[in-house]
């Protein structure tokens, strides 16, 4: 196992942003960012041990800060959207920048994903990674209370790339974090993700309204372009027609996950077959976006000049579901003082022969 650390570059306010470039000793690299937390890049062997990146994003900082579409980064205090950006909290009235479209996304303005975190590496046995810890402070983006948050990547032999975030606040508070990369396990983003091949444990999922915001139902996939609960290609249903494919501009959805509360268990799964290319996702979350790339349009150019096109990287990001605090159906996403919150994700790599 191996760690090494350099100077990614400077942020506009001169700030230096660190890489720390983690491998094992099965051929798996990757490298991951104290600016946003994010994980830049993911090699790993196709099926004839041809290690590539797997990943979309930028070869420099100025890039991540001016044209990155969330690529790799961790998404908070709040990921996802909430309507209006308003929401309560015991009878208070809160409201959060409307950045999107009317709505919150993905923490406001200048969310967990622009900040620089403070990190540092850990070996141990068989396991090499980095800690991260962020303090959001009262009031920032306009969320209440003191928020301490820490995310730890690490990278094992078997090829499992594990995050574990944790959170504390000193007023009650919402959170909801997860982690944005973009997947292409074909070529990293040159092609379309339309024939990797998805299988998701869910038989329900979130409807939304045409600005993406869940109805507040939980309805099941049966018969419809959601159900993943057998592997099924990407593209086979996406221009159906189905109302919710039109209201997401392609899948761009929750689903609700059929698993035990808090275990961490396998719930979703991407296959490549060109590459081979396997990648297991197991949570301790409730839910999972499934992004299919739709507002990539060719016009962000990232690693290597490569311009990202329309659908050409996928998003499994787990998570409480959006919108949860106006949804008293949905698991609630409060954090008390005194309270810790914690989850962990798994994406494991592997080929199929
Ligand atoms: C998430 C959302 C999408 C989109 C992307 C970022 O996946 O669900 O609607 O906002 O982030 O472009």
């Amino acid at each position: 196992m191996t760690i090494e650390e350099s100077t990614f570059g400077y942020t506009k306010e001169n700030q230096r942003v660190s890489l720390f470039k983690l491998g094992n000793g099965a051929g798996m690299t990757v490298e991951i960012l104290n600016y946003g937390g994010i994980i830049k890049n993911i090699c790993v062997p196709d099926r004839y041990g041809k290690v590539e990146d797997v990943v979309l994003g930028h070869d420099n900082i100025t890039d991540y800060e001016e044209k990155s579409d969330y690529f790799g980064c961790i998404a908070g205090r709040f990921a996802n959207r909430i309507n209006q950006g308003r929401f309560r909290i015991n009878g208070t009235q809160f409201q959060l920048p409307q950045n999107s479209n009317g709505n919150s996304l993905h923490g406001g303005i200048k969310g967990f994903d622009k900040q620089i975190w403070k990190a540092q590496t850990f070996h141990s046995g068989d396991e090499v990674g980095v800690s991260l810890f962020y303090l959001s402070e009262d009031g920032e983006e306009d969320y209440p209370g003191n928020m301490k948050c820490w995310v730890t990547y690490t990278l094992d032999n078997s090829n499992q790339l594990k995050i574990e975030y944790r959170a504390e606040t000193d007023k009650t508070t919402i959170v909801n974090l997860t982690n944005h990369t973009y997947f292409n396990l074909k070529d990293g983003g040159e092609t379309t993700i339309l024939n990797h091949d998805l299988k998701i444990k869910a038989s329900c999922f979130t409807p939304v309204d045409a600005k993406l915001i869940p109805h507040g139902t939980i309805d099941s996939v049966n018969d419809t372009p959601f159900d993943f609960r057998e592997f099924k290609t990407i593209g086979e249903h996406i221009e159906t027609g189905h109302v919710q494919l039109k209201n997401g501009g392609g899948y761009d959805h929750n689903f609700v996950l059929d698993k035990e509360d808090g275990a961490c268990e396998l719930i979703a799964s991407v296959y490549e077959p060109i590459s081979g290319r396997l990648l297991d996702v197991l949570t301790t979350e409730p839910g999972i976006q499934f992004y299919s790339g739709n507002f990539l349009k060719g016009d962000i150019v990232g690693k290597n000049g490569v311009a990202y096109k329309f659908r050409s990287g996928l998003c499994l990001e787990t998570q409480h579901f959006p919108d949860a605090p106006n949804h008293d159906n949905f698991p609630s996403t409060i954090l008390n003082p005194g309270e810790q919150f914690e989850s962990a994700t798994i994406y494991k790599f592997g080929v199929e022969p």
